[in-house]
Order: C-alpha cells, then structure tokens, then sequence
C-alpha cells in the first residue's frame, strides 16, 4: 500500500520524507488555505521535497475552465496530479486531462456508482472520503469495498486512493481491503507507529541493558 500525506504543511512534508515512508502528498484548497501562502508556491516546493504524485485542486466548476486550471498546475512540475471534483462537468475534464496523458485525481467520492464513472473517465486515482461518510453514519470503508470489487469485476486500473482518514483503524482496514494508497494526515501517519507495549517493551530492555554496566561501542 502506497501512503500519501494529507497536507500542505511544508515543514511536516520534509519531515515525513525523510523516513522514506511518503509515496506522494494530497492538498485540497482548505488545506492550502491553512498554509496561507501562494498555492503556486506550496505546490512547487512539495514537488521538490517529493517525487511521487502531488495532487493539485481545481477550483473551477465548468469543464474547460477545470481543463485550463488543471493545465497550469501540472505546468508547476511533472510529478502534479490534477484533482478534480465528482461532477459531470468534472469527469468531462478527467477524460480529456486523461487522454492528454496528464494524471488526475478524482476527488469526493461519496459512492460506489461515482467511482464507477470516474474509473470510465479514466481517472488515475478516484479519492473515496471515508471519514466524512463515518460522520455521518455511513460506513466509509464499506464503501472501499464495493469499489475494489467494481474495479476487479472490470479490470479498471484506477487506483482506489482512501481519502479523509483519520484513525490508525482506517488504514488498517483499508490495507486489508486492498485500497491501493491511502491519504493520511501527518498526526495520523505518524501515530501508526504507535504501541504501548512498544514503549515499555523499550523501557524496559533499556532499564535492564543499563545495569549490565555494557556499552556497544
Ligand atoms: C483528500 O484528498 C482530501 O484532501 C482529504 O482526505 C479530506 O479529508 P477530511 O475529510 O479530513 O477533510
């Protein structure tokens, strides 16, 4: 399973690529709005921090204007991911995008019909949100699963990118029900690593090498 961080957050970037977890990064405008710096900017420095897909937000609604924008951020870098939203004129715009061999990214999808069309217009990735489905009391991963079964019923190569997560549990499941990439945010990300029986497992081999008095070198 590829991971991808949820972020704009240019100094949690740089430290997440360094433990060579971070196979691409995903921005939406409100996470650009958080970052409060020039969308441009952001995009191009996360591009050099990380080689893999850096998914880059439309804001337009109507195709042609989608197809313009989405030009001008995969002009930024070649490792940019158009992101586009699950509407008609969205997919018109993936389909194109597409076709023109640029990688697109289709994003809040909230059920398994959306991700059917959005593989049919060839997007890249198609962005499930699990968690806003959970706080709704719609199960999100079950949504997962019904697209990874769509997907393998038809040989659709889109990759199923597990989108709005926010617990360790939801990338467990996700693994498990065989998502591709999941979009992570970084608190989260580096909350996987996470086990008490580590830390005191680690207290206490520390505490005893300690008193053998030993150093390794
Ligand atoms: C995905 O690409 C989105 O940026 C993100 O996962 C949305 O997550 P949220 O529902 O926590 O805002």
């Amino acid at each position: 399973m590829k991971f991808f961080v949820d972020t704009a957050d240019l100094s949690e970037i740089k430290d997440l690529s360094e433990t060579g977890l971070i196979d691409g990064v995903t921005t939406n405008p409100s996470l650009i709005m958080k970052a409060d710096r020039p969308m441009k900017d952001i995009i191009a420095e996360i591009c050099e921090i990380v080689d893999g897909p850096v998914s880059a937000e439309v804001t337009a609604i109507e195709t042609d204007e989608m197809i313009r924008e989405g030009k001008l951020l995969a002009g930024i870098a070649e490792n940019v991911c158009i992101k586009l939203p699950l509407t008609l004129a969205g997919l018109k715009a993936c389909k194109e995008l597409t076709d023109e061999g640029f990688q697109t990214n289709v994003t809040l999808c909230f059920s398994a019909v959306q991700a059917l069309l959005a593989a049919k217009a060839g997007a890249t990735y198609i962005s499930p949100f699990i968690g806003r489905l959970d706080d709704i009391n719609i199960d999100g991963m079950g949504l997962i699963a019904d697209i990874r079964r769509i997907y393998d019923n038809y040989g659709f190569e889109t990759e199923i990118l597990a989108a709005s997560i926010r617990t360790s549990n939801h990338v467990r499941e996700a693994a498990l029900l065989g998502a591709d990439v999941a979009t992570v945010p970084p608190a989260t990300l580096k909350g996987l690593v996470k086990h008490p029986l580590t830390d005191k497992g680690l207290d206490a081999f520390l505490a005893d090498w300690k008193k053998t008095g030993q150093t390794i070198g």
